[in-house]
């Protein structure tokens, strides 16, 4: 017995236009760590340390050190089933778009194509003043010699591609995601906590204006209350017989 709906089958089977928002518990099954789950990331780190300008300006070599070794985490990791049956998905679908808060670029290694990144990519960086992007050799190069890692340009400090804490996110980002939630026939909110926004409100846009939302979380979160269908099971377990569900043709 599936762990979802015919109802949400058939509305996935049936929609012009699909958004899946996406949280760090789709990766944890790449080997990932999630941020707010009890061996999560923020219960080693405290993120006011680490994933903020202010701690970056206090001790670059720290937060870039950080930010290497979880690269070098998501380099290391593959896409896992959930990942790929989100890009499988698309064959079925006109247009299905990834909104993802992850920086690990795992979405579009496993094929997805219309990918929107709301809290940057881990794998580049870029100057803190000419905003030139930096090599990921020349940080590893600079931390190998224990000092703050430089733009080869202009000297200015070389920080990864990520939205901190209490910067804005990327404008266009944000207006792809809110255009594609409040077009969507269908939302499927997947391994978020849903407590950060903006990214948090997005299945409450898609479904004000019309989608059915679900969500796809072995716990519950800050919008199970407010959803159309809240699945209590693995992306991993779920996303590859929802995919088969939908691909499979209709009884005649
Ligand atoms: N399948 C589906 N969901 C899972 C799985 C899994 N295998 N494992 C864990 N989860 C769920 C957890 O129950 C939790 O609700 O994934 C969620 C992870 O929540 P968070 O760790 O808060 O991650 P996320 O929601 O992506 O955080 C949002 O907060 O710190 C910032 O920028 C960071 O993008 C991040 C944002």
């Amino acid at each position: 017995m599936p762990a979802f709906s015919d109802t949400l089958v058939d509305r996935l089977a049936s929609a012009s236009r699909v958004v899946v928002l996406t949280g760090a518990g789709i990766s944890a099954e790449s080997g990932i760590p999630t941020f707010r789950d009890p061996d999560g990331l923020w219960e080693k780190f405290d993120p006011q340390e680490l994933a903020n300008v202010e701690a970056f300006l206090d001790n670059p070599e720290l937060v870039q050190g950080w930010y290497r070794h979880r690269r070098q985490l998501v380099e290391e990791a593959e896409p896992n089933a959930a990942h790929r049956a989100l890009a499988d998905l698309e064959t079925h679908i006109d247009a299905l778009t990834v909104v993802t808060q992850n920086v690990d670029a795992l979405h579009t290694r496993a094929g997805s194509s219309d990918v929107v990144e709301l809290h940057g990519n881990i794998t580049h960086n870029y100057c803190m003043d000419c905003e030139r992007p930096a090599e990921a050799s020349t940080v590893d190069a600079a931390i190998a010699e224990g000092v703050p890692a430089r733009c080869p340009e202009c000297d200015g400090l070389i920080r990864p591609d990520v939205v901190w804490f209490g910067e804005q996110l990327p404008p266009a980002a944000i207006e792809r995601a809110g255009t594609a939630a409040e077009r969507a026939d269908v939302l499927l909110s997947v391994g978020t906590s849903a407590v950060v926004y903006p990214a948090a409100r997005l299945p409450l846009v898609a479904q004000e204006h019309g989608a059915y939302v679900a969500e796809i979380n072995p716990d519950t979160t800050g919008i199970t209350e407010a959803v159309d269908e809240s699945i209590r099971e693995t992306a991993g377990a779920v996303l590859p017989s929802l995919r088969d569900a939908v691909a499979a043709p209709h009884d005649a």
